[in-house]
């Protein structure tokens, strides 16, 4: 606790940038659903809303951080701020006792990415330097890194283990903004050992928090496999087109290791951990999935069975940058993390069923 003027302290605090994000909110309500591990710690969140929505142009916290409030009857520190303005971040970390950082804040979007690399280097890149600048200056140096089985580029094995080199066959901007981050982290634990970085690379999140009150919303015609099944289940789309069927898998169709979004924010809880072990520090890079793959038409099927609901679908050409399969190898995080998926592809598709058929336009009402 960081000792006050007149005496007191200041709560330790846990910084979330991207917070009001699909993974970055249900991490921030996992945090404060753990009564007795982190009740002890503020939730301060930053994000600059380019993916949030707000319900009116003066609600002073986006929908998904109300929403958890309300969930959790607990109060969020909510910054809007885009994490490349240091000035602004310096103010959160005088105005809290910033124990560690979990950092989201980031574009995602694979194909927007080749259109616009400067933005997607802006904002993941220069943005995270920011960042890190930021919590150098205030002596923070525990840190939570969002990263994605991306960086592995084209399997060269299966399942993926973290040993699997990186950065070798990345075919998007975003992919590499990714990548370079990782490489970047690893410099900063290379030039001080005070350093703890544990960068997660995800698999595919799916699903949704189980109150189907937070969950997937993305802007636009969702771009990734799940929020657009469950928008043509809803009737917002009519059909869905499959990215080809003449892949070396189980049916023809891409293969790939969904994780239950609930999972992989427990994950994260799990990794803090790690920064109360003697002696931890360092960079590590630890796989969040299920090791379990699976195909585009046992997700239909699964999400039929889940929604009740007939999935209409054209098989179509493969999308450019595309592999046929890849799923975790899931043994570090069950050794490092203590950390195992228990969530089934059933759970998966029924949490984002409840989400998406309770919330048919996502956080926006009408
Ligand atoms: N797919 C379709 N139709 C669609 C969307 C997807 O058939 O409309 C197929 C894809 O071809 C792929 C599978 O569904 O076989 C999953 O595609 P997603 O777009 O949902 O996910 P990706 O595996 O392509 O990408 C995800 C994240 C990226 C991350 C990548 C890491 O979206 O941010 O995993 O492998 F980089």
């Amino acid at each position: 606790m960081r000792p006050l003027a007149n005496g007191a302290t200041m709560r330790p605090s846990i910084l979330v940038t991207g917070g009001a994000g699909y993974v970055g909110s249900h991490t921030v309500i996992a945090l404060l659903e753990r009564e007795g591990e982190y009740s002890n710690y503020d939730i301060v969140v930053v994000d600059n809303l380019v993916n949030a929505y707000s319900r009116a142009p003066n609600e002073k916290k986006p929908e998904s951080i109300r929403v958890i409030e309300e969930l959790t009857n607990k109060t969020i520190h909510f910054y809007p701020l885009d994490i490349r303005d240091a000035e602004g971040l310096s103010i959160v970390f005088e105005n809290h006792s910033i124990d560690c950082v979990i950092h989201f804040a980031a574009l995602k979007a694979v194909g927007e990415s080749v259109e616009k690399p400067l933005e997607y280097y802006q904002a993941n890149i220069t943005g995270t330097c920011t960042l890190f600048e930021v919590m150098r200056k205030y002596g923070v140096y525990k840190l939570v890194y969002s990263s994605s089985c991306t960086v592995y580029g084209e399997p060269e094995r299966l399942p993926l283990d973290e040993g699997h080199p990186t950065g070798r066959t990345l075919t998007s901007p975003y992919g590499r903004s990714k990548y370079f981050c990782e490489e970047i982290m690893k410099d900063l634990c290379t030039s001080d050992k005070k350093w703890m970085v544990i960068s997660l690379r995800y698999f595919n999140p799916v699903g949704a928090h189980r109150s189907g009150r937070i969950g997937e919303d993305p802007s636009g015609i969702p771009n990734n496999l799940m929020p657009f099944i469950a928008q043509v289940a809803v009737g917002r789309l009519s059909e869905l087109k499959v990215f080809g069927n003449d892949y070396n898998t189980v049916d023809g169709t891409g293969v790939r290791d969904y994780i239950h979004v609930e999972d992989l924010a427990e994950g994260h809880v799990k990794a803090i951990k790690l920064f109360q072990q003697p002696g931890f520090n360092g960079f590590h890079a630890v796989n969040l999935g299920t090791g379990t793959g699976y195909s585009v038409l046992q997700m239909i099927a699964a999400f039929e069975a889940a929604s009740g609901r007939k999935i209409p679908y054209k098989i179509v050409g493969r999308r450019s940058g595309d592999i046929a399969a890849n799923y975790a190898d899931v043994s570090l995080s069950h050794r490092m993390l203590g950390w195992r998926a228990t969530r089934t592809l059933d759970d998966m598709c029924a949490d984002t069923w409840r989400w998406q058929s309770s919330n048919p336009n996502g956080f926006k009402k009408v």
